[in-house]
């Protein structure tokens, strides 16, 4: 029996890996730009950072953690997202005390226990940043707009950014007790989850897909109507920053996040190109986390986007690099010929692509074509005595003639 990929871990093959690089150097290139620096961490942690930083009410640690006892007898859980291993890292390297702000950022696998669908997976890749030691409102503009400036630098006018406000540990209770109140009076409309979220955790009633649970809550109240002084200013900070870099984003009071370290902002950028799977990017404000951690008092904010997501978006686009020029040989007697060549061509930088197996001069033209070089020269006995060659762009079929001289091929073809 041959052997396959786990259910809901994928490859990367390298026709679609040219697009993830896309991405992932468009990501570096404007959190870079940003003043952000990479940060690596292990892809493993002690279950319990998960547990008191995600929240243990939430689906992710309820339901979805690869966690197993290791053979040391240590309860270790495979990271299902990026924040909480950063942030540890953080603390344990006392990052704030080089610089009271610190920007990160990161890109690797993560691991949830979710039933796949397309753009659900159970490896699935986020590229991430966080910033760390602000409490002013600005900083969750930066976050913003550089997430804005990630999705125009890739070439897409979608996702869409929503807003909201999740309050504090000041506000957020009576709002709770709010939510629950008007809950309790519509509780046979609710679905068993929701009846079971009402204790453990309320706000996701508004987060549930299920259409009976959506009907009931259309008119429950909003958290945004129960912010404390301060969150609401802080929230109307953030709009008023966007707004003056003109930075396209729309409100959705009704957004929860299915992680609980969020206080005050939250957001996400959404699309209708995706199916169920509407959020791309996704993140929010953690002023709470790294003292729950046992670090400092330091506030913080970030995000981070699925890659499979962000590259489904981007569509069949050609990302993979074509050869410069594709080398045919008309028999074996110049074989030695188009391999000098080609070699003192990749030393030049030039890519190129020659015939491995003596096949007819008809079907190197084909793989040729397959390949989209950008030219094609046909050594034969001819140009291997004379030294020069026809060079044939395959756009539009000119040719040029050149001598068999790698610094001249390359001077030549540099010319786009
Ligand atoms: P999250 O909303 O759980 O937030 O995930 C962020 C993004 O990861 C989602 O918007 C989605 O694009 C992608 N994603 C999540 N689960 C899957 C999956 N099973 N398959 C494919 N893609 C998926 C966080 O993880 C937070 N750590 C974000 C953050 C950073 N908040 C502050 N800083």
């Amino acid at each position: 029996m041959t052997l396959t990929a786990i259910k809901g871990f994928n490859d990367v093959l390298p026709g679609e890996s040219g697009r993830w690089h896309y991405i992932e150097e468009a990501a570096r290139r404007v959190f870079e730009l940003n003043g952000f620096g990479e940060i690596r961490v292990p892809v493993m942690e002690k279950t319990e950072l998960f547990c008191r930083s995600i929240g243990d009410a939430t689906d992710i640690v309820e339901k979805e953690m690869y966690t197993f006892t290791d053979k040391g007898e240590n309860s270790v859980t495979l990271r299902p997202e990026g924040t909480a291993g950063v942030m540890r890292a953080f603390i344990e390297h006392k990052l704030y005390a080089q610089d009271p702000v610190s920007r990160l950022y990161y890109l690797g696998p993560m691991f949830r226990y979710e039933r796949p669908q397309k753009g659900r997976y159970r490896q699935f890749h986020q590229i991430g940043a966080e910033i760390t030691g602000v409490h002013d409102p600005l900083a969750d503009a930066q976050v913003l707009n550089m997430l804005t400036a990630f999705f125009r630098e890739i070439g897409l006018d979608e996702p869409s950014l929503q807003i909201n406000s999740l309050g504090c540990p000041e506000c957020r209770p009576a709002y709770r007790a709010a939510l629950c109140s008007f809950l309790n009076e519509r509780l046979e409309d609710l679905c068993e989850d929701c009846r079971r979220r009402l204790t453990s955790n309320p706000l996701r009633t508004l987060d549930c897909k299920v259409l009976g649970c959506v009907q009931a809550t259309a008119e429950a109240p909003s958290m945004l109507d129960h912010l404390c002084g301060d969150c609401d200013q802080h929230f109307g900070s953030v709009r008023r920053y966007l707004d003056l870099s003109v930075t396209p984003y729309s409100i959705n009071p009704r957004m929860v996040r299915g992680l609980d370290y969020y206080t005050r902002t939250t957001f996400e950028m959404v699309t209708g190109l995706l199916g169920s799977q509407s959020a791309v990017a996704a993140g929010g404000r953690y002023d709470g986390l790294i003292s729950q951690l046992g670090g400092p008092a330091i506030p913080g904010i970030g995000f981070a986007m699925g890659v499979e997501r962000v590259a489904l978006l981007l569509g069949q686009r050609e990302f993979a690099s074509t050869p410069d020029l594709f080398i045919a040989t008309m028999g074996s007697g110049e074989r030695d010929t188009a391999y000098k060549l080609m070699d003192g061509l990749l030393k030049l930088g030039v890519r190129v692509e020659l015939d491995y197996e003596g096949k007819s001069l008809k079907s190197q033209m084909r793989r040729a074509d397959k390949l989209a070089a950008r030219y094609s020269v046909v050594i034969g006995e001819n140009e291997v005595n004379s030294g020069r060659a026809s060079f044939k762009r395959m756009s539009d079929g000119t040719t040029t003639e050149l001598a068999l001289n790698a610094e001249e091929i390359a001077a030549a073809l540099a010319v786009r």
